[in-house]
């Protein structure tokens, strides 16, 4: 990494699977980093966290521009490159909390404002966010994608996955995990969009599952992987964007 207010190019985006594109960016200046020491009331990882809070330029643009997640910094990146929200969009946000993206989503559909309307569901709470209506549910749980279908009142534009397990810190565990997140939310995404819509998940380098990857390929006209700049460099995060839905409602094998 650069020292402070050194110059360093980004990796913004890159694709895999049939084709990599990678693009940079001009970083703005970095302030001087801070650090902090670990000692008896703090172990070694928690100091490690806070530094990184501490010195993530998204964490400091998020509190400044409202967002309750740098996480909104990734979505906002991929809508500004490919447009995935139209005014008056119905949105899907599968594991919402604590609410970046249902942020970013009611804000470009203009839900608070009548215009579309986003569902939100996270097993975890989230707080009110205005034009998203809420659903704390284990997606994976029986009834969750009939209430959401019921909330929707109609197909979906856009489904959106950025569901996580929690890490165990065992990498194969941690794969198959999100991949069984990933492929629910799928299979999700296929049941409810509208001919024409999209699906953004999140998913681990590493391979995103052929199968998966077959059945996205056959039912929407353009997949991709997306690695935004927001998403942390030494992250096996990486985000699978597929779009210009078929309309082919079959379950996913
Ligand atoms: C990385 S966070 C999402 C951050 C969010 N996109 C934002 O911008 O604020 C991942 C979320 O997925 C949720 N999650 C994981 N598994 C889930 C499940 N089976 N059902 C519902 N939510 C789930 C977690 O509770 C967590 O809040």
């Amino acid at each position: 990494m650069g020292g402070p207010g050194k110059r360093r190019a980004h990796l913004v985006t890159g694709f895999v699977s049939s084709r990599t594109i990678q693009m940079h960016a001009t970083p703005s200046k970095r302030p001087r980093k801070v650090r902090l020491k670990s000692g008896k009331d703090r172990s070694a990882s928690s100091t490690l966290w806070l530094e990184r809070q501490l010195n993530d330029p998204y964490v400091a643009r998020a509190k400044r521009e409202g967002f309750r997640a740098r996480a909104a910094f990734k979505l906002i990146e991929i809508d500004e490159k490919y447009h995935l929200f139209k005014s008056g969009a119905r949105v899907v946000d599968l594991g919402a909390a604590p609410g970046g993206w249902s942020q970013v989503a009611a804000q470009r559909i203009g839900s608070a404002q009548g215009r579309g309307k986003v569902v939100a569901v996270d097993r975890l709470e989230m707080a009110p966010t205005p034009g998203v209506e809420f659903i704390r549910r284990d997606f994976l749980g029986p009834g969750a994608g009939d209430e959401i279908k019921a909330l929707l009142g109609g197909s979906a534009d856009v489904v959106l996955s950025d569901m996580a397990a929690n890490a165990t810190g065992h990498r194969p565990t941690d794969h198959l995990r999100v991949m069984a997140l990933a492929e629910a939310a799928a299979d999700f995404a296929r049941e409810v969009l509208a001919p024409g819509g999209a699906f953004l998940c999140k998913v681990l380098q590493g391979g995103t599952e052929a199968t998966l990857l077959a059945a996205l390929k056959r039912d929407f006209s353009h997949v991709k992987h997306v690695k935004p700049a927001a998403s942390r460099p030494e992250s096996a995060e990486l985000y699978l964007l597929a779009s210009g839905f078929r309309g082919t409602r079959q379950p996913m094998r």
